[in-house]
């Protein structure tokens, strides 16, 4: 099965967004991951609509948009007009799901939902069945540069059986901690999608290193 990157661009210079956009233009990475931050679901505060739409312009890559914001239902409409081409929101916000995921698909878009560290993954079990896509959390959401939580890794697992039982068409995108290593245990446990942040910023050159990951997993 092929393997999708997803570079998030938080673990970038916020000072450098357009060239950052152009080096992953230029690249074999398939998505581009946003991670918009509400400074109350999580603490720390990033990426409005505008912020969006701007680098739309830039690039026709697959933009990844991770919400990790309480308030989805009032924002979904300012993100998906800005250009975005998938939607995960969490789990954990008190909010109707069914009536979001029916929102974004109706809008023509691909909805996804994304579980923390600390949730069990049987709590999302019924959203399988409509998502396009589940994002495994392995870091505690809110920032980059943080380790890899290997203990997630029976969680991708039992989301990977359940998709596989159930002949469902849903991808499984593993966020946090990604390198070379963690990677290859994500996607021997059933993941077809990698979000990576600081282990490719950290590296001298963005296009290589992310064709190097890309590469490395295709
Ligand atoms: C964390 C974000 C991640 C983060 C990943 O809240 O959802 O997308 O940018 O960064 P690394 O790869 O550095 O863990
Ligand atoms: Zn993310």
């Amino acid at each position: 099965m092929k393997t999708i990157i997803s570079p998030s661009i938080l673990g970038g210079s916020f000072s450098n967004m357009e060239k950052i956009i152009s080096d992953l233009d230029e690249s074999r990475a398939e998505y581009i991951h946003f991670d918009v931050m509400d400074g109350d679901f999580v603490p720390n505060l990033t990426f409005g609509p505008q912020f969006i739409s701007d680098l739309r312009l830039k690039t026709k890559k697959i933009f990844d948009v991770h919400l990790m914001i309480r308030r989805v239902n009032n924002f979904l409409d300012k993100y998906v007009e800005a250009g975005s081409n998938i939607i995960t929101f969490h789990h954990e916000i008190d909010e109707n799901l069914n009536d979001l995921i029916y929102k974004i698909k109706k809008l023509n878009i691909k909805a996804g939902i994304a579980i923390k560290p600390k949730t069990h993954w049987e709590e999302i079990k019924k959203y399988l069945h409509t998502v396009d896509q589940v994002i495994v959390m392995t870091v505690e959401p809110g920032f980059s540069g943080q380790s890899f939580m290997v203990d997630q890794i029976t969680k991708i697992k039992d989301i990977s059986q359940y998709i596989k039982e159930n002949n469902l068409d849903v991808n499984i995108e593993i966020d946090g901690g990604i390198n070379y290593e963690t990677g290859k245990l994500c996607l021997d446990a059933g993941a077809n999608i990698l979000v990576a942040g600081s282990f490719l910023f950290e590296q001298e050159n963005l296009i290589s290193a992310t064709n190097k990951l890309n590469d490395f997993f295709n």
